[in-house]
């Protein structure tokens, strides 16, 4: 492995979780497949039918009390013993974190927490909230609102969006794991890496019409992927 420290960005989707458990969107059997996204994950969906919303939040909540990192989480917390290592994730899990990696950037939200319904981004009523408990209707936030799960629904503006791309325009490597790269803002960060640093993309899909500029496709899955990319980046 180069025994110079790099700047190492790895920019992960659901398909990192999904050897964990944890269901995709867009794949056969993906969320978005099976559910109505705009009822379930959007503002207008949380006002017309919040008992609706809470039951999905809540389904997914206990899903990932049950799911445990896989080889891949844990080989980019590894990566750290070599590299700086920033991990900026569409997920809203929190298996990079259990694996032990140091530098999450969550851009769409996380599961582990619950805010305000009046105000998401208001850090005083933003907490952590065990998984295995239920958020229920009549459950109030700090500031007297009804309380709704830390995510970003469509529509909802993304607070980290500006550190993420800071982060990538830095990358000495950029990498990108799982995820289908059709959602935006968080898909337009692949164009933020520098032409010159070394790009790669670990995903078993074609990735037709997908694959952006520059990348190496690794087309294998996240917990085979990854040695993969770590011989790669090894003999940079
Ligand atoms: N290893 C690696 N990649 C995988 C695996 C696996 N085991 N299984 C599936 N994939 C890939 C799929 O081929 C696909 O390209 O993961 C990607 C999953 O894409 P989506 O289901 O679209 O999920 P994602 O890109 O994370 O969605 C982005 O959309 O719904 C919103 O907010 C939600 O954060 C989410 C965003």
């Amino acid at each position: 492995m180069a025994n110079i420290r790099q700047n190492v960005v790895v920019f992960t989707g659901s398909g990192v979780s999904a050897e964990s458990g944890i269901s995709t969107f867009r794949d056969k059997n993906g969320l978005w497949e099976k559910y109505d996204a705009m009822k379930l994950a959007s503002v207008d969906g949380f006002r017309d039918d919040p008992e609706a919303v809470l039951d999905f939040y809540n389904e997914r909540r206990w899903q990932l009390f049950d799911a445990k990192p896989n080889h891949a989480h844990y080989a980019l917390a590894d990566l750290e013993k070599h590299h700086d290592v920033t991990i900026i994730t569409q997920n809203v899990d929190d298996l990079h974190e259990r694996a032990g990696s140091s530098k999450v950037i969550h851009l769409h939200g996380e599961l582990t927490k619950v805010t305000s319904s009046l105000n998401r981004e208001d850090d005083s009523c933003i907490k952590y909230y065990p998984l295995n408990l239920p958020i229920y209707i009549g459950h109030k936030a700090d500031d007297g609102s009804q309380l709704r799960p830390y995510i970003v629904w469509f529509g909802e503006y993304l607070r980290y969006m500006d550190e993420a791309r800071l982060a990538v325009e830095n990358a000495d490597i950029f990498i990108v794991i799982g995820t289908s790269l059709v959602v935006y803002p968080a898909a337009g960060l692949v164009g933020y890496a520098q032409p010159e640093v070394p790009k790669f993309l670990v995903d078993p899909s074609d990735m037709e019409g997908h694959l952006p500029i520059g990348f190496k496709h690794i087309k294998a899955k996240a917990t085979e992927g990854v040695d993969i990319l770590m011989n790669e980046i090894s003999i940079l």
